[in-house]
């Protein structure tokens, strides 16, 4: 088997990807070891910036979701007994974010792949990528994999890692550099059915840790708590989680409604860069190039982001323009260092940090007071916020 471009991981980014590269009248395989089902019931994120929204509708994937999900305007930051709005459209010149989770855009971006014709095979195994040296311009690497019981073998021009945090792809890239920073903490997250406590999200700052109250639909509720990372979910019935919500909560004035829980997880909690992003012919895109803590919602955004910039930088090699994929890692890393700020900026402004000494950890308490009073008071640090949380566009 031959195609243009072999595409490992069929999550945001490698399904994106395809999707965009078929625009392009490019070819791709795409890979996973998973389920098409598991792939499509997966819950993840479920912000999408201005600009993803608008990529996934200017590319014929965005009809359901122009039904199904729903623009806000705000998030209000809940600190010291009160609640706070950012005009997120007002201090971004008319920008937004879409609430519409990421397992809905995998089952369009899957439903246009297929319906386009595209290669796409779940539940593969053994997948392995050979002949990634330093040099691009002479090797072609070959992807073998097996699937319904044969072994296949994928001759490609490039080969795309778009498997996720265990990236085995990333390993390939020999001389590379990790940057990591753990926190000493994890969000308890669940799935309720019930009504909206609030019609925006909320993130609040409490002496108990802090609390995301984000949604999915109006019957749907997604919320977290700050938690230590060993905590074991059977550890919390329905009675105790709500108590903990309201307990961090009541004091900005938020009433929580509560309904039955039908998901309860931990999310573990890191920041990490892999640098280069590519080696000879093999490219990283999204988490198996990076991690980021959720609390700015910029993962899927970020993947995304890597892939435009992939997507263009391909279409100008194979249009005889080398240089866009030889530059693919500097361009990519300036907005992942950007979004790698603002993901621990609001993780640090937000958190209870547990492992500080007494003295510091209520050092840090006045000190995240002040900072969210500068963003709720001052406009040009909302601003900044606001920007951010909306996403910056491409190149910038
Ligand atoms: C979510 O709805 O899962 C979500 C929303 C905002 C975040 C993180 C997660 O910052």
């Amino acid at each position: 088997m031959r195609t243009q471009v072999g595409i490992v991981g069929a999550g945001p980014a490698g399904l994106l990807l395809a999707h965009l590269l078929h625009l392009r009248g490019i070819e791709s395989v795409v890979l996973d070891v998973q389920t098409r089902a598991a792939i499509e019931q997966t819950i993840r994120a479920g912000i999408l910036e201005q600009g993803t929204a608008d990529l996934l509708r200017d590319t014929g994937v965005g009809a359901r979701m122009a039904r199904e999900s729903k623009v806000h305007h705000g998030i209000n930051l809940a600190f010291e007994g009160g609640l706070h709005r950012i005009d997120l459209t007002g201090l971004s010149g008319g920008r937004s974010v879409v609430v519409y989770p990421q397992h809905e855009v995998l089952v369009d971006l899957i439903g246009q792949r297929l319906a386009d014709g595209g290669d796409v095979r779940f539940g593969v195994a053994d997948v392995a990528v050979d002949g990634i040296d330093d040099g691009w311009d002479t090797d072609r690497p070959i992807v073998t994999f097996t699937h319904d019981g044969a072994t296949h073998r994928l001759e490609c021009d490039f080969v795309v890692g778009a498997d996720g945090s265990h990236s085995q792809c990333r390993k390939l890239v020999t001389g590379r550099r990790d940057f990591f920073r753990q926190y000493p903490f994890a969000w308890f997250g669940i799935l309720a059915e019930a009504p909206p406590s609030y019609d925006e999200l909320i993130y609040a700052h409490s002496e108990r840790g802090f609390v995301l109250v984000s949604t999915r639909s109006p019957t749907v509720q997604r919320l977290y708590f700050q938690c230590d990372p060993a905590t074991a979910v059977d550890d919390w019935s329905d009675d105790r989680i709500w108590a903990e919500f309201t307990a961090r909560l009541a004091p900005a004035g938020v009433a929580v409604q509560d309904g039955p829980i039908f998901k309860k997880d931990v999310l573990q909690f890191r920041s990490f860069v892999a640098e280069p992003m590519q080696r000879g012919r093999l490219f990283l895109v999204g988490d198996a190039a990076h991690t980021v803590p959720p609390t700015g919602a910029k993962g899927l955004n970020l993947a995304v982001a890597d892939v435009q910039v992939l997507e263009r930088a391909l279409g100008a090699w194979y249009s005889g323009d080398a240089a866009p994929l030889a530059e693919y890692t500097a361009t990519a890393l300036r907005r992942v260092w950007r979004v790698q700020w603002f993901s621990w900026w609001m993780t640090s402004m937000l958190h209870r940090f547990p492992d500080s000494a007494q003295d510091a950890g209520d050092f840090d308490l006045r000190r995240q007071i002040a900072e969210l009073q500068l963003v709720t008071s001052s406009e040009a640090v909302a601003r900044t916020l606001a920007e951010h949380y909306v996403g910056t566009p491409p190149g910038v």
